[in-house]
């Protein structure tokens, strides 16, 4: 996601900034940018895509820019191609107001247009972009930038940290936050706010967090902060105590963990701009419904952890809108003729949108006169460009190579999806989507509930850890969760797994179960929890050792027949996977974690598979 960092004090900011902006490379970017305040210059403002090294070799390393109060971005693309123009910081039409933005704002279209329709001239495609031109607006109304943000967080919805300087206050910067992280930093030579400490650890450990509505007034020797009412607010001082490293890890061991902690905001980010006045929308994708009433193939394309994606969106879709839904690994549909015509929509899913089986098979879609749309997670990516129609994941950069949060929100965005198909096409009820599309806004809080018990499933790890093959069992919509759950256990603690449907265990396989096999017995879909429990008795008859995973409500049964049983909320059937991969990430991680593996890095693989 977006670094951003400031400084004002008593030396060249600069290359302070530029120093900071590296330290929070590891959060992922596509471009790069700086501000810096000159009592003879005005603002200079330097930006370009691409990395940070680039930006150090046109301002010299900072030497270029003069000024002892700046800001700096490094850019994670949301809305936007990444480029030089979209690159932050974002000036207002007059060349004196800088911000830099973390976040998503989600009503910045009308903004724009109010401010467009008063003559307002707009270079970017950014959301970013708009709150300065508003600030501006602002501004020249109250001639106060402390009043002009005030004003302008009244008027903007969304996430952001924002990042401020004005050509008219020599010697303050603005900071404001809601939703996206901001930290104030108190050191000996200025003040600092960043997105985390990593930035300024080099500098000071003497930080405060700022709150959601907050705004602070940062000169070199104060920070004052204030409500969204403008009320001042006393802030807690905190000693950092991490070493780089773990700072990095926003104090995690890894950033495989770190990730799956941070699911519930990567699903809100991911939904709440796609979700308005309770009916979902989906962003440029127009589908008219007379379109999607003469679809008469939908094709859900993928590889690996994205492809069981597709796999549990097949089971769900197909009960929304009763039609087919093939999903197919997308190194098989290349090359097995595929039936696709006009009529035929394909859908491509895909964390880097670089995967080249899944590239190629999207193209072989399109020669074969598919309507292909992606869901990708990073911007501009190639599979994102190609595509027809494209849908991002707001999941932010994914680091360790397994992936968690990016299959979270695929999942939550084809559920919204699945949602809009349905209601083009009639099938679902009005009853039924409102009820599924207020499960699908609880999801993150549901999750959180679950992370907070994380050592429900360490403690099962540490039971488990030792065993060299694991079967995940279950039925429908939890056999195509247990795909994703063997695959994280496979990928990082390299214990050989497989998962399996339930049912058809007895046609063959169940010769391989015998004393001390573990099976991990998955049985969170209600409608099937009877045959589940049966395959578990099945299981145990043969000498197997259950580790089961069910929701709440059905516990008391589970733990008749398991030997360990983990729980998770109970949602609407189609969304359970969403809740239940949590547990099968967290088991993979803590296994791993006893086993002394690479988690972040794991051996003979990449976070982008772009050779065949
Ligand atoms: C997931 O944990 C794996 N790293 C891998 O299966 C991955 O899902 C697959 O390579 C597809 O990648 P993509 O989503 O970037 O296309």
């Amino acid at each position: 996601m977006c670094g951003i960092i400031g400084f004002v004090g008593r030396e060249q900011a600069a290359p302070i900034l530029l120093d900071g902006l590296e330290r929070m490379e590891y959060r992922g970017y596509d471009s790069a940018g700086i501000a810096v305040r000159s009592e003879t210059a005005g603002l200079q403002v330097k930006k370009t895509k691409g990395r940070l090294q680039v930006l150090a070799d046109l301002t010299h390393g900072g030497a270029d820019l003069e000024g002892s109060v700046g800001i700096g971005h490094t850019r994670w693309a949301t809305h936007g191609e990444p480029n030089d123009v979209n690159a932050h910081p974002h000036v207002s039409g007059n060349g004196r107001i800088a911000l830099v933005h973390n976040g998503i704002i989600e009503n910045y279209l009308e903004i724009k247009e109010h401010l467009q329709q008063k003559g307002v001239k707009f270079t970017s495609d950014t959301d970013s972009e708009v709150v300065a031109q508003l600030l501006e607006f602002h501004y020249n109304e109250c001639h106060s930038m402390l009043e002009a943000v005030g004003r302008c967080l009244r008027r903007i919805e969304g996430s952001y940290a924002f990042g401020i300087i004005c050509a008219d206050y020599p010697n303050t910067l603005i900071a404001a936050r809601k939703d996206s992280p901001l930290i104030l930093g108190y050191g000996e030579s200025g003040n600092f706010i960043a997105s985390d400490v990593t930035a300024v650890i080099k500098y000071t450990r003497d930080v405060a967090y700022m709150n959601d509505g907050e705004i602070a007034v940062v000169t070199a020797d104060a920070i004052d902060v204030f409500d969204s009412e403008l009320t001042p607010q006393d802030k807690a001082h905190h000693q950092v105590d991490w070493d780089v490293s773990a700072a990095e890890k926003g104090g995690y061991a890894h950033f495989m963990f770190k990730e799956i902690m941070e699911q519930p905001e990567a699903i809100r980010k991911t939904i709440s701009p796609r979700i308005r006045n309770g009916r979902v929308v989906l962003d440029n994708v127009s589908m008219p419904a007379e379109y999607v009433k003469g679809i008469s193939r939908i094709y859900l394309i993928a590889c690996g952890s994205s492809y069981h994606v597709g796999v549990v969106c097949k089971y769900s879709w197909e009960r929304l809108l009763r039609r087919p839904v093939q999903v197919e690994l997308a190194s098989e549909f290349r090359y097995s003729d595929p039936l696709v015509d006009e009529n035929t929509l394909v859908i491509v899913i895909s964390q880097s949108g670089e995967t080249l089986d899944t590239m190629a098979a999207m193209r072989e879609a399109k020669r074969r006169g598919g309507r292909t749309l992606a869901v990708v997670n990073v911007v501009g990516s190639s599979i994102a460009r190609e595509a027809d129609d494209v849908l991002y994941t707001w999941a932010g950069p994914e680091i360790a190579v397994a992936t968690t949060k990016a299959y979270s929100t695929q999942l939550a965005l084809l559920d919204l999806m699945g949602l809009y198909l349905g209601e083009a096409l009639g099938t679902v009820s009005g009853a039924d989507y409102d009820e599924i599309l207020k499960e699908v806004q609880a999801l993150p809080e549901k999750m959180e509930c679950i992370l907070e018990h994380v050592e429900d499933v360490q403690h099962a790890a540490s039971r488990y850890f030792n065993h060299d093959s694991i079967f995940f069992i279950g039925r429908n919509l939890d056999y195509a969760m247990g795909l994703e759950g063997s695959l994280k256990l496979k990928e990082i603690s390299y214990i050989h797994s497989e998962a399996y449907a339930s049912g058809e265990l007895k046609h063959g396989t169940i010769s391989l179960i015998e004393s001390g096999t573990l099976v991990v017995a998955l049985g969170t879909y209600a409608a099937l929890f009877d045959k589940a429990m049966s395959n578990v008795v099945e299981v145990k008859a043969r000498g197997a050792e259950v580790l089961a995973l069910t929701t709440e409500a059905y516990r008391e049964k589970m733990e008749k027949v398991a030997d360990t049983t983990l729980v998770v909320p109970q949602t609407h059937p189609v969304l359970q996977p969403s809740l239940g991969v949590v547990p099968l990430q967290l088991f993979a991680y803590y296994v791993a974690l006893q086993r002394g593996c690479d988690i972040d890095k794991p051996r003979n693989l990449a976070k982008s598979v772009t050779v065949e």
